[in-house]
């Protein structure tokens, strides 16, 4: 049996993970499930480190992650990431799959996309220095073996789902080199891939300026975008807003040994603890994991469980509804024991 660890987190993690765990009380039916609960802010404030070393050994054999959310530690020591970039840096988790896909009556306009995220590099790389006094420098770095990792993923979707428009999204008019070169990469890729598979696909280059106004004006018009990391980011959160929320979206991010599913959302201190956080992206990267389990059936059940309880009008306040979280979350429930 695969072995799943679960990290509620801090801020709303703990809510969310929750609620989406109560969706299906058997799942230790289907995975090896340890909790790592030493990690997180408090535990950070208190012993100066992101998580123990038996948190770290729970995740290490862990095959799958099921993540809430952790708040990046404020002022940190140098070196010090946030948890989630630990996660994705130490154990390579470069391929961050986020879809979005609009949920008829709540989001901005229709659309039905997926954003492949590079997920280790970039300005994420955390190569920051002060030159002098007067001037801090952070460096990009983008590899061809990264730039390559999350072009095969995307082209591999492209092909499974029968998709065949790829928008790569750079700034390389400015950043000519670097965004130049993981444009070129992703091209030539892609161009390979597509003569080795016999599968054309559309490429498309798209500055990611003006990828952020076409997401907004004609979301219809992408299928599959492939980026790098900090762009990759922004535009996830554009997206969110498109889809009525950033407590609905759910996320996959793919490594060599480890799979980690978590909502896109952050941990929202401000309204911790209230009862009211959306806990959709989590229960959907929930089902996520459970399709990875081959749990298929139950992972369709819930999405399509999700969907009903959204459009029939039950909606926690980021969506403008009046349900709170445990309210939402029954109500879902009800739906995947009688559909
Ligand atoms: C995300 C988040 C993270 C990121 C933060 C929490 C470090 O915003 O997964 O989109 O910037 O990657
Ligand atoms: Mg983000």
């Amino acid at each position: 049996m695969k072995c799943l660890a679960i990290l509620k987190g801090d801020g709303i993690g703990p809510e969310v993970v929750d609620a989406a765990l109560s969706l299906v009380p058997n799942l230790a039916e289907y995975f090896n499930i340890s909790t790592v609960s030493e990690a997180g802010l408090e535990y950070y404030e208190r012993t100066g480190q992101l998580l123990s070393d038996t948190s770290r050994q729970a995740i290490i054999r862990a095959d799958y992650l099921l993540l809430g959310a952790y708040t990046t530690p404020p002022k940190r020591a140098e070196g010090c990431k946030s948890m989630i970039g630990y996660l994705r840096t130490e154990f390579d988790l470069g391929v961050n799959v986020r879809p979005f896909k609009s949920v008829d009556g709540i989001s901005a306009k229709s659309f039905d996309l997926v954003l492949f995220r590079e997920n280790t590099e970039d300005l994420y790389y955390q190569r920051q220095y002060m030159r002098d006094e007067q001037t801090a420098v952070g460096e990009k770095v983008i590899t061809r073996n990264a730039t390559e990792r999350i072009t095969v993923a995307a082209f591999n979707y492209a092909r499974a789902n029968q998709k065949r428009l790829i928008t790569i999204v750079t700034k390389a008019n400015v950043l000519t080199l670097v965004d130049g070169f993981f444009r070129e990469v992703a091209e030539q890729t892609l161009a390979k891939l597509s003569i080795e598979y016999q599968y054309d696909v559309r490429v498309r280059h798209c500055i990611v300026d003006a990828a952020a106004y076409s997401l907004v004006k004609e979301p219809e018009k992408f299928e599959i975008i492939l980026t790098s990391n900090l762009y990759g980011d922004i535009l996830s959160d554009v997206l969110a807003g498109m889809m009525g929320s950033l407590g609905l979206c759910p996320s996959v991010n793919l490594g060599p040994t480890k799979t980690l599913f978590e909502p896109i959302h952050g941990s929202a201190p401000d309204i911790a603890g209230k009862g009211i956080a959306n806990p959709t992206g989590a229960i959907l990267s929930l089902a996520n994991l459970l399709r990875y389990g081959n749990q298929l059936l139950l992972a369709e059940s819930i999405e399509r469980a999700v969907n009903a309880t959204l459009s029939t009008g039950f909606r926690t306040p980021d969506l403008g509804g009046t349900c709170d979280s445990l309210a939402y979350t029954q109500e879902v429930k009800r739906r995947l024991i009688a559909p």
